[in-house]
């Protein structure tokens, strides 16, 4: 999608030099726009680790790249999978990336070969689902506009499931940057998602640069906006749907899916293949919730006379809980938005549109 105008993917093999890998680094955001270069499968576990680079898609594909400078630089590739997939529990593409790289090698003569390649693939295909995303997506935006006198779709989203969060597009956000091309009007409500604020500082970012109207809205806002009759379908990404139709993302996102359903909200989660789990039956009881820091919580950060810094927000001698993602269980989900189509939350749906899954 467009910076200033201008495209860019959120990871790229740098122009003129295959040794290094350059990302965005995302802790910038929307204050600094920092381009960094990756030059180790250390620096991936890093970069991930501290959320240089985050969302499903993305780590998905910053392990894939990770595995090639691993086997770039000689290192033990099983090792290095075990150490990318280390960094975060909750997002299954991370750990199906780095199986697909191992899988990639077996018997491979030139490894650092078979690795670019996979890399390069993984990220390419990551951009075209997310892309069949917006097609099938922008179509049930576009009936609810029909039936509305003004046209206008208000949607809300939860964290940042855009193109940030994968290699272009993003999950959630894909369908209204397809309903906005078409010309349909829509205004995208913006959790802000505490605590590290991933809609107001990421999603927000992203709207403004590609011209959608938007309003940031405080994590607690949603369910007063669908009892007035002001969203009109919940769009939100996914780090982990079990092949059940249960869906871990972003902590709050089950709140939301509530409301939505004590509204008659239809209440949509976006999702490339990659994000499913065809092993886990039940999201709430096995999906691992990745658990952080608690300075993540009583600390914010913010632009401060032109400077990053960060403020104490809470009693410093309070403990506080960081608990990263939650599950919505399938009987709150309207459908699941995916790139071979939209299918209904539930094992028959899901299974019939990925049928080379149904026997495990
Ligand atoms: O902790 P993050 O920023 O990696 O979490 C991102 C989300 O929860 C997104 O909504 C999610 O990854 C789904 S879309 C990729």
């Amino acid at each position: 999608m467009n910076v200033n105008k201008k495209h860019y993917r959120t990871i790229w093999v740098k122009e003129g030099n295959e040794k290094i890998i350059q990302i965005i680094d995302q802790r910038s955001l929307p204050y600094k726009f920092i381009i960094e270069d990756l030059k180790s499968v250390d620096d991936f576990v890093r970069a991930i680790k501290e959320m240089h680079v985050r969302g499903a898609g993305l780590i998905g594909a910053a392990a894939g790249f990770g595995m090639y400078l691993a086997a770039l630089n000689n290192d033990d590739l099983n090792k290095a999978g075990e150490k990318l997939k280390a960094t975060r529990p909750t997002a299954v593409n991370l750990a199906w990336a780095v199986d697909r790289q191992l899988k990639a090698i077996e018997n491979a003569e030139d490894k650092v070969k078979i690795t670019l390649e996979t890399a390069k693939n993984i990220a390419d295909e990551d951009a075209d689902f997310c892309k069949k995303i917006g097609e099938h997506g922008a179509k049930i935006i576009e009936k609810i506009s029909k039936k509305k006198n003004n046209g206008l779709v208000n949607i809300l989203t939860h964290c940042n499931a855009g193109w940030l969060a994968f290699v272009d597009y993003g999950s959630a956000t894909a369908p209204i940057y397809a309903a906005h091309g078409k010309g349909i009007k829509v205004h995208v409500w913006v959790d802000e998602t505490r605590p590290r604020n991933q809609g107001a500082r990421l999603t927000a970012w992203e709207l403004l640069q590609q011209g959608v109207p938007h309003t940031i809205i405080s994590d607690n806002a949603g369910g007063h906006l669908m009892q007035h009759g002001l969203v009109d379908i919940c769009i939100v990404g996914t780090d982990r749907t079990t092949y059940t139709g249960d869906v871990a993302n972003k902590i709050g996102t089950y709140l939301k899916a509530l409301a939505a359903k004590d509204n008659n909200v239809p209440f949509y989660v976006a999702l490339p293949s990659s994000s499913f789990d065809w092993k886990i039956k039940n999201g709430i009881k096995k999906i691992p919730i990745e658990q952080r820091g608690d300075e993540e919580v009583k600390y914010a950060q913010g632009l401060v006379n032109s400077q990053i810094k960060k403020v104490l927000l809470a009693p410093k001698d309070s403990p506080a809980a960081n608990f990263a993602f939650d599950v919505t269980p399938r009987r709150l989900i309207s459908g699941l938005i995916t790139e071979r189509g939209v299918c209904k939350a539930n094992e028959e749906s899901i299974l019939n549109l990925y049928p080379e899954h149904k026997y495990g």
